[in-house]
């Protein structure tokens, strides 16, 4: 099958510090179908041994084990191509069009790794140039709109002129390999299927933490804060692959039901349980890693009295038989006590204990950060002989070690589905506005809430009404660090 993937946006920050990468490694694994082309395209003038050689560069601040050889960037270069258009000009759509049509490959996807303001015009020229035909694929990068409304509009353009199954919405925690994992946990077995529920679970934790503050993204992240970065996509999404019935069938859209299904289930929020069932932190200087970090308002380009969150922790509910009074508690944070990021499946008690001494709860760690695995937590008698109290074990799936060589990485993963055609990692248009929907209260009464968000050290787990929030139930975050 051979395929062209044009990336708009070719010379920014996502295309060399992700999409390159992973399209490197794709290569690198023999995974990148044969017969493909990739042709960035971006405002400047610049011949295609020219762009090479800038991404050849860019390469020098990849991780050392990514980073390609000589030899192995000269064999990945000739699949590079470069292509100068003013986003604005409907002739430069043309122009590619003619490029595209001149070998007429099987499958043509349009990556826009642009800024979002400038995904209506690229669509619409799109779709005027005829460049949206059955084998083009549009593949969209988040922020896909700052609230309901703007997410409808972009939503709207893309549907002038693609149709839903032509649009790749990433997500890209969907394609870490932990997430594929909790779907093959939940539905590839059928060990944990009978105790997936509120009988047997007290309560679910999602913790997606951060020890990076916003580095030079200041200014995007002050308009934006930790509920659009984090909560509305990557967080939302884990909750709905944790909470979601098994799906009728593998498809794409049998998954994405399901999905839709839970985001529509959830607890919606009022201003008096936004007030009490969500916490909302910024961080201030700190230490992090022996070394001194500013607070975020002294952050390069972020507003001296900034009221942006950088911290994030709510509880809700998903509202239907399954999972009925089961709180889900989600958590996330930049400049916090390190990166670590999983999914807590906390289990009853034992309805009547025998052993004296503590018995604590069972739980499922699906971890994605730093290393993604699998821990489940038992009791168990240490054999130290009579009157002996139960300790805790955990059982230790480390899918690295499992699986080593045939690993991919998010965006790869992304990637290789996008060309190969495969939707069922990629977000519908009406989950993403469900999820809108959902937090557009939480940001409806924080405007109009004087308070402000409450402060917390670099360094730390968020400010402490994180903890009294979980506290009330009676239970605690887990913190692996
Ligand atoms: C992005 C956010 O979507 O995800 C960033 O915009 C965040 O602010 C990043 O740092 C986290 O992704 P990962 O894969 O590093 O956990």
């Amino acid at each position: 099958m051979s395929f062209d993937l044009v990336l708009f946006g070719g010379t920014g920050d996502l295309t060399w510090r992700k999409l390159m990468p992973a399209l490197f490694q794709a290569f690198r694994h023999g995974k990148l179908p044969e017969g493909g082309r990739i042709l960035s395209v971006a405002r400047d003038e610049r011949s295609d041994d020219a762009y090479r050689a800038f991404i050849r560069e860019r390469f020098e601040d990849v991780d050392e084990s990514k980073r390609p050889s000589g030899e192995e960037f000269a064999r990945f270069a000739e699949l590079l191509h470069y292509r100068r258009m003013d986003l604005s000009q409907p002739a430069d759509y043309g122009g590619l069009k003619q490029w595209l049509d001149a070998r007429g490959a099987d499958t043509q996807v349009l990556f826009l790794a642009t800024s979002p303001h400038l995904f209506p015009v690229i669509c619409a020229q799109l779709g005027a140039a005829g460049l949206n035909g059955p084998r083009v694929r549009v593949v969209l990068e988040k922020p896909l709109g700052h609230d309901l409304a703007s997410a409808q509009e972009i939503n709207r353009v893309v549907a002038a002129a693609f149709a839903e199954e032509q649009a790749y919405r990433i997500d890209h925690y969907l394609g870490k390999p932990a997430v594929q994992n909790l779907s093959a946990l939940r539905f590839g077995n059928a060990l944990f299927e009978p105790l997936w529920r509120r009988e047997s679970i007290a309560n679910i934790q999602i913790t997606l933490a951060e020890g990076i503050g916003v580095g030079t993204r200041g200014d995007f992240y002050d308009r934006t804060g930790a509920l659009r970065d984090m909560v509305q996509n990557h967080a939302l999404q884990l909750l709905t692959m944790i909470a979601m019935e098994p799906p009728p069938t593998g498809d794409a859209d049998a998954l994405r039901d399901e999905k839709l299904k839970v985001l529509k289930s959830l607890k919606p929020f009022t201003p008096e349980s936004v007030a009490r069932d969500v916490v909302r932190g910024q961080y201030k200087a700190g230490i992090i890693d022996g070394k001194a970090v500013p607070g975020y308002r002294d952050e390069a380009k972020v507003q001296l009295e900034s009221r942006c969150e950088t911290f994030v922790a709510l509880r809700t509910e998903v509202q239907n038989w399954r999972w009925a009074g089961v709180p889900f508690y989600l958590r996330t944070g930049k400049r916090l006590a390190g990166r670590e990021a999983h999914i807590v499946v906390n289990f009853r008690g034992v309805p009547h204990p025998i052993f004296p001494g503590a018995n604590r709860a069972n739980k499922l760690v699906i971890k994605l950060q730093p290393e993604d695995g699998l821990e489940l937590h038992l009791m168990a008698a240490k054999g130290s002989g009579p009157g002996e109290l139960l300790a805790p074990v955990s059982l230790d799936l480390d899918f690295d070690k499992a699986f080593s060589s045939e690993r991919v990485g998010g965006y790869e993963r992304l990637l290789l589905d996008a060309i190969a055609g495969r939707l069922n990692l990629f977000v519908r248009s009406d989950e993403q506005e469900q999820a809108w929907r959902w937090v557009e209260p939480v940001l409806d009464a924080w405007a109009k809430d004087p308070s402000g968000p409450r402060p917390y050290a670099a360094g730390s787990w968020g400010p402490a009404a994180s903890s009294a929030l979980i506290a009330r139930d009676g239970c605690a975050w887990v913190e692996e660090q």
